[in-house]
C-alpha cells in the first residue's frame, strides 16, 4: 500500500465573485506528487516502570499511537491492530498530530510556510532508543516529503518512577522561513468510558482550587496569557481519572501531566466523535507564531505524563518520585525551617528589628533567617511598594551596618541567612527606570499600565539578562553568608511590547521565558548551593519548568491556615511537599482577618517546609512554648515530609477533614496529620482516616506529638499496619480546627 502527496504549488481554487478585480493570478493545479518510500510496519514500544506506550509506524510511514497505560508484556502483539471503530475519518490518532494529511483536529503541530500554505505531512524515518542508568531514552525522526520539515519526538522514560517526559525539535531545512502556529511538546492518547478531568484554577492569595468536571465531546482548554505568574490562576498540570465518574485517590486508572514551562502554556482536551481523549500540551500559541529561519531549530518544553492503576494518589507518588530525583533543583534535600520579616515587619524596619527578629528565630530553635523586601534603594528608598525596584542597592540610613553585619549576626547565633530580589521588575520611581526606558516591557506610544506600581523589565533583551544575572550576583556579594534567596515576581505582563525585538515580536512571550532560564542556569553554575524560592507572589510560578533551577516555592501569599489546607491539598495532587514553603503568620489572619488556633497553625505548617512569618514579639509565654515544641518534634520527622511517599487519606474538597501521611522508603516510619475543618456533629458520619502505604504485618508505635494529652486512645500503644489501615484509627478531632500529628515508628 502505497499513498502519494499532492506536491507543494498546489494553487487555491479562486472562485471570484462577479466584478470582483483579480487580484492574483491563479497557478495551475499540478498532479504531480512526491512519493514516499514504503516501509515494513514496525512497532516502537517505550516502557516507563508499570507502563507502556505502544506507537506504530505503518507501511506508509504514518505514526500511529496505539496505546498508552498498563504494561504490555509483548509489544509485538499489537502488530496488525486494527481500530474497532466504525470509522477513524479525520480522527486519526497521530502521534503527533500536525494540520495536513488525513488529519483534522486540534494540532499538535501547525505550521505556515513562506507560501502560505499551512500543510505538513510527517512521516516516519528512524528511530533510536538508548539506555542511561534509570532512564531510557527513544528519538523518533519524521520528516514532511514536500516542504522538509523535520521533526523529532523525544521521550524521556524513567524506570523506576513510571514517568515518561515528551518534548520536540523542529527543525526548518527548507530554503523560505516558516512560522510555527502550534508547536505542542507532547500528545497522548487515551481510550476510556469516560473522563473525569481535576486542575487547578485560583487567584491571588487563592491558587490551586481543584477543579473537577467530567470530559464532553469537545475541546478543553487550560490555558494562562499571563506572561509571568503564569500558575496564579491556571497551573499547567492535571489528572484524568478514566472510567469512572468519582475522584479516588486510592483506585482506578488515572493519567496525570505537567508542563515544564513558567509562562503562556495550553493544555486541550479533546473528545473527538470516536470517544478517544487526545491531550495535547505545550506552549500557548497566543501571539507567538514562532519565526524559523532556515536551519533553525525550535526546542519545546517537556511534557510529562504518568499512568497509574493506584488512583490519584498512584498518579502523585510517581510524579513527586520523579519531581524529587530529577525534576526539582536539589530536591528531596531538607531546606532549613525559617523566620520571614515579611509579615513581622514589612517594609518597617532597622538593623535592630532585624536583629531581635534573628535572636527570637534562633531560641525558638529556628534555622534560618530571611530578609524580605524592604532593604535596598536610597535615591528611591523601598520603603513600601511605589519605589525603588531595580535599585539593587543596600538602603544605608535603614542598615548603616551593611548586609554582612545582619547575615554575619545570623551565623553568629547559628542561623542561616536569606535575602529578598525581585529582579524582573521595576518600579517608575527608580533610578533603573530613568537610566534604562529601553528595558521596560510597553508598547511604543502607550499608556503602560502599573501594576503594584511596577513594570516589566524585557527579559527577552540580552542586555537584560545580563543586567539580571548581575542582580543576584552583585546581592550574593553582599555578603559570604548569604545562605537563600527569595526570588519574587509581583505582577503579570499586559501590553507587551519588546524594544529589542522590534519587528519580530511574536518571539516575545517564549523568548521571555527562555531569557529566564538562561539566566537561572547562570545562577546555579556560579551558586549551586544557594537555596533559591521561587515566589512569585505565591503560587505565581509553581511549574516544573522552573524547579528546575529552584528549591522550593512560596505556595501562596494566603498564609490563613485554613485556605492553606485546600492550596496544600491541590499543590500536593502534582508537586511533592518538599516544594511547599508553609508559614505560620499571626492572626486574624493578614490577608483573611480569619483566626484559628496557634497549633492548627503550625500543624498545617509542618506538612510542608516549616516557617513562621510574624513578629515573634508578639507571642506570650503559653504560644512561645508550642512554637518550641512544635518545632523540636518536626525536626524529628521532616526527613518524612522531604523525602517520604505522600498518602492522602482524606480530602478537604469532599468532607469535613483533611488528612495525609508521609512514609518512609522503607515503611519503617510515617508521620500522620489530620485537621477537623468544621464541627463535627453525630450526623457527619464516619471518619475516612484509614492510614496508608504501611506494612501490614509490621507493629508501629502511634505517638501524638506536640500535646499533653492525646486526642486518641490508642496514642502510645504499637499496632499493626493492618489494623491501622482498617479503620480503627480515629482521633477526636471534633471542632472546627481541632488538628493532631502522630508519628508511626515500626518495632
Ligand atoms: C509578595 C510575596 O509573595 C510576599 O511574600 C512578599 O515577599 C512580598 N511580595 C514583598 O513585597
Amino acid at each position: 500500500m502505497k499513498k502519494t502527496l499532492l506536491a507543494a504549488g498546489l494553487a487555491v481554487l479562486m472562485i471570484l465573485p462577479a466584478g470582483a478585480a483579480m487580484r492574483r493570478k491563479p497557478k495551475a493545479f499540478t498532479h504531480e506528487t512526491v512519493e514516499v518510500p514504503a516501509i515494513e510496519a514496525e512497532i516502537i514500544a517505550i516502557s516507563a516502570g508499570n507502563s507502556s506506550l505502544i506507537l506504530l509506524a505503518d507501511e506508509d510511514r504514518l505514526l500511529y499511537t496505539l496505546h498508552y497505560g498498563s504494561k504490555v508484556a509483548d509489544p509485538q502483539e499489537y502488530k496488525g491492530y486494527r481500530t474497532a471503530r466504525f470509522t477513524e475519518n479525520g480522527n486519526l490518532n497521530y502521534t503527533y498530530p500536525s494540520t495536513g494529511g488525513e488529519f483534522v483536529g486540534v494540532p499538535a503541530l501547525h505550521v505556515r510556510y513562506a507560501d502560505g500554505n499551512h500543510n505538513t505531512d510527517l512521516r516516519y524515518q528512524s528511530h533510536k532508543t538508548t539506555r542511561s542508568g534509570n532512564v531510557e531514552t527513544t528519538e523518533i525522526f519524521l520528516k514532511d516529503y514536500v516542504t522538509l520539515l523535520e521533526v523529532k519526538l523525544i521521550y524521556e522514560a524513567y524506570q523506576k518512577e513510571n514517568v515518561l517526559i515528551e518534548h520536540s525539535v523542529i527543525t526548518n531545512p527548507g530554503k523560505e522561513p516558516v512560522e510555527l502556529l502550534d508547536y505542542a511538546s507532547g500528545s497522548m492518547y487515551i481510550e476510556a468510558d469516560n473522563y473525569l478531568l481535576t486542575h487547578f484554577h485560583g487567584a491571588w492569595a487563592h491558587e490551586m482550587q481543584v477543579e473537577r468536571e467530567m470530559l464532553g465531546y469537545d475541546t478543553k482548554v487550560i490555558e494562562s496569557l499571563r506572561g509571568v505568574q503564569a500558575t496564579q490562576s491556571q497551573n499547567p498540570s492535571f489528572m484524568l481519572s478514566l472510567n469512572t465518574r468519582e475522584f479516588s485517590e486510592t483506585g482506578g486508572e488515572v493519567v496525570a501531566g505537567a508542563l515544564q514551562w513558567s509562562g503562556n502554556f495550553r493544555l486541550s482536551f479533546t473528545r473527538n466523535e470516536s470517544g478517544r481523549v487526545n491531550v495535547l500540551g505545550g506552549i500557548s500559541p497566543f501571539a507567538s507564531a514562532y519565526p524559523l529561519k532556515k536551519g533553525e531549530s525550535f526546542e519545546t518544553p517537556g511534557m510529562i505524563w504518568t499512568w497509574s492503576a493506584d488512583g490519584a494518589g498512584g498518579a502523585s507518588r510517581n510524579l513527586h518520585r520523579w519531581a524529587r530525583n530529577y525534576g526539582i533543583y536539589n530536591g528531596g534535600s531538607v531546606n532549613p525551617t525559617l523566620l520571614n520579616s515579611w509579615e513581622g515587619a514589612y517594609f518597617s524596619f532597622t538593623t535592630k528589628t532585624l536583629t531581635d527578629m534573628i535572636d527570637d528565630a534562633a531560641s525558638m530553635g529556628l534555622e534560618m533567617f530571611v530578609l524580605d523586601d524592604g532593604w535596598f534603594g536610597n535615591a528611591y528608598p523601598r520603603n513600601g511598594d511605589a519605589a525603588g525596584l531595580g535599585d539593587w542597592q543596600l538602603n544605608t540610613s535603614k542598615i548603616p551596618e551593611g548586609i554582612d553585619y545582619v547575615a554575619s549576626y545570623a551565623h553568629d547565633k547559628g542561623l542561616k541567612f536569606g535575602i529578598w530580589i525581585e529582579p524582573e521588575m521595576v518600579n517608575p520611581a527608580s533610578e533603573l527606570a530613568l537610566a534604562h526606558p529601553e528595558w521596560i516591557v510597553q508598547s511604543p506610544g502607550r499608556e503602560n499600565y502599573q501594576i503594584r506600581n511596577q513594570w516589566v523589565l524585557d527579559l527577552a533583551n540580552p542586555a537584560v539578562q545580563d543586567f539580571i544575572y548581575g542582580v543576584f550576583d552583585s546581592v550574593m556579594q553582599m555578603s559570604p553568608s548569604i545562605d537563600y534567596v527569595k526570588w519574587d515576581c509581583n505582577r503579570i505582563i499586559e501590553s507587551f511590547y519588546s524594544n529589542y525585538l522590534s519587528k519580530e515580536q511574536d518571539r516575545f512571550y517564549v523568548d521571555y521565558v527562555q531569557g529566564f532560564y538562561s539566566v537561572m542556569r547562570r545562577i546555579r553554575e556560579k551558586y549551586p548551593s544557594v537555596i533559591v524560592q521561587c515566589c512569585s507572589s505565591g503560587g505565581g510560578r509553581v511549574d516544573y519548568g522552573a524547579l528546575r533551577y529552584f528549591n522550593e516555592v512560596w505556595t501562596s501569599d494566603d498564609t490563613d491556615a485554613e485556605i492553606r489546607v485546600h492550596v496544600q491539598y491541590a499543590t500536593s495532587l502534582i508537586y511533592p511537599a518538599c516544594i511547599m514553603g508553609c508559614h505560620v503568620s499571626d492572626v486574624p489572619n493578614h490577608q483573611t482577618r480569619n483566626v484559628t488556633p496557634l497549633k492548627f497553625r503550625f500543624d498545617v505548617a509542618c506538612a510542608g517546609r516549616l516557617g513562621m512569618e510574624l513578629q515573634p514579639k508578639n507571642l506570650n509565654e503559653a504560644e512561645r512554648a508550642l512554637a518550641d515544641r512544635c518545632i523540636t518534634s518536626y525536626k524529628q520527622y521532616r526527613d518524612l515530609v522531604f523525602a517520604g511517599d505522600l498518602y492522602r487519606l482524606a480530602s478537604p474538597e469532599d468532607g469535613p477533614w483533611y488528612a495525609l501521611m508521609y512514609v518512609s522508603q522503607g515503611k519503617d516510619r510515617a508521620v500522620v496529620f489530620t485537621y477537623s475543618t468544621a464541627f463535627q456533629v453525630r450526623d457527619t458520619g464516619g471518619q475516612p482516616f484509614r492510614l496508608q502505604g504501611l506494612d501490614p504485618a509490621r507493629k508501629y508505635k502511634v505517638t501524638e506529638l506536640n500535646v499533653d494529652s492525646s486526642c486518641w486512645w490508642g496514642s502510645g500503644r504499637s499496632f499493626s499496619g493492618s489494623f491501622l489501615a482498617g479503620g480503627g484509627f480515629n482521633p477526636v478531632i471534633r471542632h472546627k480546627y481541632d488538628s493532631a500529628i502522630f508519628l508511626l515508628e515500626a518495632e
